[in-house]
């Protein structure tokens, strides 16, 4: 459970049982420690609480909207990024190549797809995860397990493994140097990306999708040059592309602060992303993440895998969407390679007897991890996409449109999944394994993930 903050300071009532950033309180949390000091917890809510937003309630409003195209078949959600990010890994390298790698992604899929693609990236604010244990015994000595740089750190000691409240305001600096950052690449900086000496595809050269690869990037490059060419004017325009944030709202504290009315609008807005999502382990129709969630106006995703029960998730979705607004909920399932055909069926049915009016997510990453005999936790690229595939196939035959993916990636050449084109094996998985959590696709194997994506979509779907 997580410990109760010191009552508001607030110069408006609420009435009881009304909602407000804070009534989760009041209610069963999962997946947070306690906060050892509620004085110093209620000092960094009350710092947090008044800092700048980070986003805005236009760029949520333009993200629903486009989400409800979406939801509507007109459209396609690429969400990716870091499983978590980590406050040292926010540098221009990382930032540039995370960026760089969903923007080529996303251009595949338009290219190949011929619909517009929707950006959201795992970034800014993704700092906080849920895990199976509580804690964990390192030499002998138990401490609280690592929960992501939001809560704790990830040295293996007692002291550092403590939840921290200063901890979220540096993730609040680190999401705002992150984002200014994204900001400034997606209107100007990135523009070059459409030349083709940005796609190094060299050390692709054996992938057995390098000439098809090859041909694509040519046929985009002619396609740029050409509207570079007959509108000099109109084009710079393209240089701008739209990319949006999300995280999961597990730290309520850092999400609450950050929760805010806007001037002229009704209802509350969580600035501190564009999206957030539900863990499939904070989903309790009765507990805090949920409570939290129906109060605020941003697009919700829901993550859906084992177990789960057919009521729940409709009075969930009920509850978090009560309006039917389109655009608002994004159902990401994970059920994993086994189980997929089992389960996603009958949720696909359910839920559109019910008439929700939602996108469909594949998160083919979080029901595929397992751990090598050495221990070496991984994913492999074929379980990966069998379960994408599995799931198209799926909606296909429910005569229904999965509108996305949320993928765990890099642009890095990590070697943290097993599999893919250039066949990295487990004892490969040594050479270049950086992640503190979950096994993400590399440079490569996102590319090649992107291009097999907007297969499978074809297949399905074209026009
Ligand atoms: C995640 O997306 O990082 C995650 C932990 O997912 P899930 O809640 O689906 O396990
Ligand atoms: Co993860």
């Amino acid at each position: 459970m997580a410990t109760k903050l010191t009552p508001l300071k607030r110069s408006e009532k609420f009435k009881k049982g009304e909602w407000h950033p804070l009534s989760w309180n009041d209610h069963k949390v999962n997946q947070l420690p306690p906060y050892p000091d509620v004085d110093q917890l209620q000092k960094v809510y009350d710092q947090l609480r008044y800092l700048p937003p980070l986003t805005t309630s236009w760029e949520i409003e333009s993200l629903k909207g486009k989400l409800a195209e979406v939801a509507a078949g007109n459209g396609f959600l690429l969400q990716g990024g870091d499983c978590a990010e980590t406050f040292d890994a926010c540098n221009a390298p990382k930032i540039v190549n995370t960026l760089k790698v969903l923007l080529q992604m996303s251009f595949i899929l338009i290219h190949e797809m011929g619909i517009p693609v929707v950006r959201v990236g795992r970034m800014a604010g993704q700092y906080a995860k849920p895990r199976s244990k509580d804690f964990e015994e390192v030499n002998g000595v138990k401490m609280y397990n690592y929960r992501g740089d939001l809560i704790n750190s990830f040295e293996p000691n007692e002291e550092a493994r403590r939840p921290d409240p200063e901890r979220m305001i540096t993730a609040y600096n680190k999401a705002a140097l992150t984002l200014n950052f994204l900001r400034a690449l997606s209107d100007e900086g990135f523009a070059d990306l459409q030349h083709p000496e940005q796609w190094e595809l060299d050390f692709m050269k054996n992938n057995k999708y390098y000439k098809e690869y090859e041909m694509m990037v040519h046929s985009i490059n002619k396609a740029v040059s050409f509207m570079e060419a007959i509108t000099p004017n109109q084009f710079n325009t393209l240089h701008k592309v739209d990319m949006y944030t999300s995280h999961e709202a597990l730290n309520l504290y850092y999400d609450a602060a950050q929760t805010r009315r806007v001037p002229r609008k009704t209802g509350w807005f969580n600035l501190s992303g564009h999206m957030v999502w539900l863990g499939n382990r904070t989903r309790g129709l009765d507990n805090a993440h949920v409570e939290y969630l129906r109060g605020i106006q941003n697009p919700i995703g829901i993550k859906v895998g084992p177990p789960f029960d057919l009521d729940q998730i409709v009075e969930l979705i009920q509850k978090l969407n009560p309006a039917h607004e389109a655009g608002k909920i994004v159902i990401i399932t994970r059920f994993g390679v086994k189980e997929v055909e089992k389960d996603l069926p009958r949720l696909i049915r359910r839920v559109n007897r019910e008439g929700f009016p939602v996108v469909w997510s594949c998160d083919p990453m979080h029901g595929n991890t397992f751990a090598t005999s050495k221990k070496v936790k991984t994913r492999n690229f074929d379980d990966i996409l069998n379960e994408l595939r599995a799931t198209f196939d799926i909606h296909r035959a429910e005569a229904n449109y999965l509108g996305g993916v949320h993928l765990e990636l890099t642009g890095d050449n990590v070697t943290e999944c097993v599999g893919g084109a250039n066949g990295l094996n487990e004892e490969g998985l040594n050479r270049n394994y950086e992640t503190y959590c979950d096994p993400r696709l590399n440079y490569e194997q996102s590319l090649e993930m992107a291009f097999l994506v907007a297969r499978e979509w074809n297949a399905s779907y074209k026009r």
